[in-house]
């Protein structure tokens, strides 16, 4: 009983990788599956979907391994955060597909929030922002939207959760209703700093408690797995939200640390250790990860659109036909362009929480082709993260040490991580092991299971593939950012 199946359920799709001895990745299994858009701005998860491909991907990877449920120790969960879950607890039926985190129906019932004055409490309290992106009011539109909902929630017959909660439900056969700190975190109803849920901001949104999840530790017990899904009960030990799962799986576990995780957005998560950093640039305060009761925290920058916008070049302008054909053309382009594009496809994240804005290109030529494009999407990414840089270092002095750690699909371009090194001025490291948001929730599972060693000898074996060291004069930097600065100040004056 050596291995450790991580689950690590995303925004598009469902993943599970098992983990040998040492952590090192055996075998995985991956399945996507279908997105909703219901209406502009709109994004919805079929509930169910999210379910049963994790059931599969879950068992196909332990097949995959060549093992059997007797051969796995324990289980640990990562999820897409914020996407809002509410189900019927007497039948598992969800009342509503899940509301995606990138879904902006709730920006009306934020503004107006946001007007009657609440936006200072909620965010001393959460360390969020009243934007859209959060579980809360996602949660409040559902309890105002679905006939009775809120008198059966008043009766205890409901139940919320992010999507760790759902799967622990759904692996538990509806004995567990849990979820941890770090994802109660992200729902806009915790209270970070005294680690309970808020029963003020439960109110103003009218959400009664009585829907809400335990929360427990990043490494703790959440039950055992129903014997009939792998042929044996098995525990499941450990659970964070993918951001704060990738923090750990980097081994970011020292104050000052700073990771950057390119999926679909992009999300920088800097480690401020005990202190819970309250933000003047428009970033996040969240927890990083919660261990023997131990609340560490971080500030956030989260991105909507990284990876998504390589997608977008693939499916929406089909200029490319996969990834790994934009290193090639990014290097082609011709260098005399400067087009800037600002992929405010869903809105604007942190720093400028702009859920109105819509992306732009700037500086089009007739010359302009396919090269200039995807060079200027691949630097768009650069660009995002250079604005987090900032407000971090403008945030709190201990971000100064100035190293950042990247992983995620994007992470594997080296043009984009040299251009990412060159903007920042600071170097890049990538690690060995990419997957780590599912890393890190094996190794909150394998901590728990008594597998895995202590954070600091964890540390100890992060390993590094390749580090990208800044390779741009000072005034072209600063010259190239001012432009981005410009073009994002333009879009936004654009929406209004
Ligand atoms: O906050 C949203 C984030 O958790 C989604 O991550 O990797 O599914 O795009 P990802």
């Amino acid at each position: 009983m050596s291995h450790i199946l991580s689950i690590d359920q995303g925004t598009t799709s469902s993943r599970a990788i098992v983990f040998g001895p040492g952590l090192r990745a055996i075998a995985s299994a991956q399945r996507e599956f279908t997105q909703h858009y219901p209406s502009s701005g709109w994004v919805e998860h079929d509930a169910s979907d999210l379910w049963v491909t994790v059931a599969g991907v879950a068992r196909e990877a332990v097949e995959k391994a060549g093992l059997h449920a007797s051969d796995i120790a324990a289980i640990g969960i990562t999820n897409q955060r914020e996407t809002t879950v509410l189900w019927d607890r007497r039948t598992g039926q969800p009342l509503h597909r899940a509301i995606v985190w990138q879904d902006r129906r709730t920006a009306g019932m934020c503004e107006a929030l946001k007007a009657q004055g609440h936006e200072k409490m909620i965010s001393a309290r959460t360390g969020l922002l009243l934007d859209p992106y959060f579980s809360g009011t996602k949660l409040k539109w559902l309890l105002d939207t679905i006939d009775g909902a809120r008198e059966r929630a008043r009766r205890g017959e409901l139940c919320f959760g992010t999507v760790d909660s759902w799967l622990i439900w759904n692996l538990t056969g509806g004995r567990v209703h849990a979820t941890d700190a770090t994802n109660a975190a992200r729902t806009l109803l915790y209270n970070i700093a005294e680690n309970r849920w808020d029963d003020e901001i439960c109110a103003l949104l009218d959400i009664p408690m009585q829907v809400l999840p335990e929360v427990r530790d990043c490494a703790d017990d959440y039950g055992v797995t129903r014997a009939d899904l792998f042929g044996r009960e098995i525990p499941i030990l450990g659970v964070a939200g993918d951001q704060q799962a990738a923090t750990v799986g980097q081994a970011c576990f020292a104050p000052g640390m700073m990771k950057s995780t390119y999926g679909t957005g992009c999300f920088a998560l800097l480690n401020t250790g005990a202190e819970c950093v309250v933000s003047q640039n428009r970033l996040l305060t969240t927890i990083a990860y919660r261990l023997k009761g131990q609340t560490s925290y971080a500030l956030e920058g989260s991105i909507f659109i990284a990876g998504a916008v390589v997608q977008w070049l693939r499916d929406g302008l089909g200029i490319i036909r996969h990834a790994s054909e934009t290193q090639g053309l990014a290097e082609k382009a011709d260098r005399g362009q400067e087009l800037v594009l600002v992929p405010a496809f869903t809105g604007l994240g942190a720093p400028y929480w702009r859920p109105d804005c819509r992306g732009a290109i700037y500086g089009l030529t007739r010359n302009s082709g396919p090269a200039e494009l995807v060079r200027a999407a691949l630097e768009s990414v650069g660009f995002q993260t250079r604005d987090l840089w900032e407000a971090m270092r403008a945030d709190w002095p201990g971000a100064a040490q100035g190293v950042l750690r990247v992983d995620g699909g994007m992470a594997v371009s080296d043009w984009t991580m040299q251009f990412l090194a060159d903007l920042l001025g600071a170097p890049v490291d990538r690690p060995v092991v990419t997957e780590t948001t599912a890393l890190g929730a094996g190794y909150l599972a394998g901590l728990q299971a008594g597998l895995c060693p202590e954070p600091d000898e964890f540390a100890r074996d992060w390993a590094l593939d390749r580090r990208f060291d800044p390779d741009m004069a000072e005034d072209e930097r600063e010259g190239r950012y001012r432009r981005w600065k410009k073009a994002v100040e333009a879009t936004m004056s654009l929406a209004g």
